[in-house]
């Protein structure tokens, strides 16, 4: 507990928390339930498997608590031959825990991290990023955690992915699969030396490559970009304070100072042979995607923007978590060539948008269309629509959410025999704000703005949460055989 908890009782500390209320609240829960009615029609050429992960609390928390230290749990919906099936599970992962003593001891962002045989280490959730890899799905934690595998059809947890043992470390969230090698390409960051690492692990699931990139300190990256032939690695002005490390921490800071630093580095080269190209000074949650266009490396981001709020006391001990969660980002493009050293930062658009999603088929290709969530001017994280932006041009197309209804992190569904890059469906979650209906939406991508091809209803209330993923059924059945 830090002093500033003991100006609040225990129940105003749970009531102040906006992420533990409304569409954020936990729920209790785990079920599955097929043949979920639908209003419209889910299209029948679409075959595979939406997944969304989030955090969800299985105890209720103590003390303060951060959105994002709840518990991972996972909801997936499997659409088949014109019909909808529904699944959520927790995921296992070391610290999940389902009592209240246990919990209380795993802390979480807001306490002293924990000394791990000389690793900090905050509470690890898995609880942010879901990855289909090698037949299986792997939750990821933001801020570097142990990957967990979970089976796709069944959403019950493996157990820890450590590539047979040769993982040196962690895995952070936004980790990437090449589509056409299967290659798993992740980075890992830590508040200890070594600060940052890349690696590879193969469509079997072997560890093919591990390297340490030098850092002038700790930092919080949260994304990276690959591209056929390189990786771009993130040294972000968003730091560790020294106090904060030495008193075991979470505390931050953006040190205006530095800049922001783009590591390029061949995908299977030594960390020493990164080069850095250096920019303005911003930070970034969200790759887009990034792909090699002659000698350029091309990267499109979410650049954040300062959401220019100040401190909301109605919040009280949460009015800084509140602040920073209230995200305001704008689709950015940098240019650097390889052979020159030449570098370019251009903003696309001025509208605020963040949660990027593409075909994944084209990671880390040059592709056309990327989808985002649309972000109003509101003092939590609620999206009320979705954009389609088309890259060539810069120009974007709404799809809004029915009124009160708030969004979560789409993903692209490609139609089964699709004939190019939109050839397919959107797919996400909404909840009613007062209610809590929740509705997967099917948005025929290529007529964006158009209202849903189908609402299908799920049967509980699905807490709004961070990404989501498609796997096709062939992605989820044929590697696991
Ligand atoms: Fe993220």
């Amino acid at each position: 507990m830090t002093p500033l908890d003991e100006r609040f009782a225990e129940r105003d500390l749970q009531s102040l928390n906006p992420y533990l209320l409304g569409p954020f609240a936990p729920i209790a829960d785990e079920i599955a339930v097929a043949d979920l009615r639908v209003d419209g029609e889910i299209p029948k050429d679409i075959d595979g498997a939406y997944f969304r992960n989030g955090p969800n609390p299985r105890v209720p928390p103590k003390g303060l608590h951060h959105w994002f230290d709840g518990d991972a749990m996972l909801h997936a919906l499997y659409l088949e031959g014109g019909k909808a099936s529904y699944r959520n599970r927790y995921v296992r992962s070391r610290d999940f825990c389902d009592d209240e003593r246990g919990a209380l001891k795993r802390g979480g962002i807001f306490s002293r991290a924990r000394d791990d045989g000389g690793a900090t280490v905050y509470k690890d959730t898995a609880n942010t990023d879901i990855v289909c890899h090698a037949g299986k799905l792997t939750a990821l934690w933001y801020i570097s955690g142990r990957p967990v595998r979970v089976d796709p059809l069944t959403l019950e947890t493996i157990g820890e992915e450590s590539f047979g043992g040769r993982l040196p470390g962690n895995i952070s969230a936004h980790s990437k699969v090449d589509p056409k090698t299967g290659e798993f390409v992740f980075f890992d960051y830590a508040l200890y030396e070594p600060w940052y690492a890349y690696g590879v692990a193969s469509a079997q699931n072997e560890l093919l490559h591990f390297t340490q990139i030098d850092l002038p300190g700790p930092r919080l990256p949260h994304d990276m970009a690959m591209t056929e032939n390189h990786v771009v690695l993130m040294d972000l002005p968003v730091v560790f304070t020294e106090a904060g490390i030495r008193e075991k921490l979470w505390r931050i800071h953006t040190d205006p100072k530095l800049p922001t630093r783009f590591g390029v580095l061949p995908r299977r080269g030594d960390g020493r042979a990164v080069r850095w190209f250096e920019f303005d000074p911003c930070y970034i949650y969200h790759v887009v995607n990034a792909w090699e266009d002659g000698d350029e490396i091309v990267l499109f981001c979410c650049k954040y923007v300062d959401n220019g709020r100040p401190l909301d006391p109605e919040y009280g001990p949460y009015a800084p978590m509140v602040n920073v969660l209230a995200l305001r980002a704008v689709l950015t493009e940098w240019r650097m060539n390889l052979k020159t050293g030449a570098k370019k930062e251009r903003q696309v658009d001025d509208a605020i948008s963040e949660f990027p999603v593409i075909n994944l088929a084209y990671t880390g290709r040059k592709n056309r269309y990327s989808y985002h969530v649309a972000i109003p001017d509101l003092p939590t994280q609620l999206f009320d629509g979705l954009y389609k932006y088309d890259l060539s041009t810069g120009t974007r197309t709404k799809h809004s959410f029915a009124p009160n209804y708030f969004g979560t992190e789409p993903a692209f569904a490609p139609r089964v025999g699709a004939k190019s890059e939109d050839d397919g469906y959107l797919i996400t979650i909404v909840a009613n704000a007062d209610t809590g209906a929740s509705e997967a939406l099917i948005i025929d991508a290529q007529d964006f703005a158009a209202p849903p091809l189908a609402r299908i209803h799920i049967p509980q209330r699905v807490p709004l949460g961070f990404h989501g993923t498609w796997a096709n059924r062939s992605e989820m059945s044929a590697r696991r055989a």
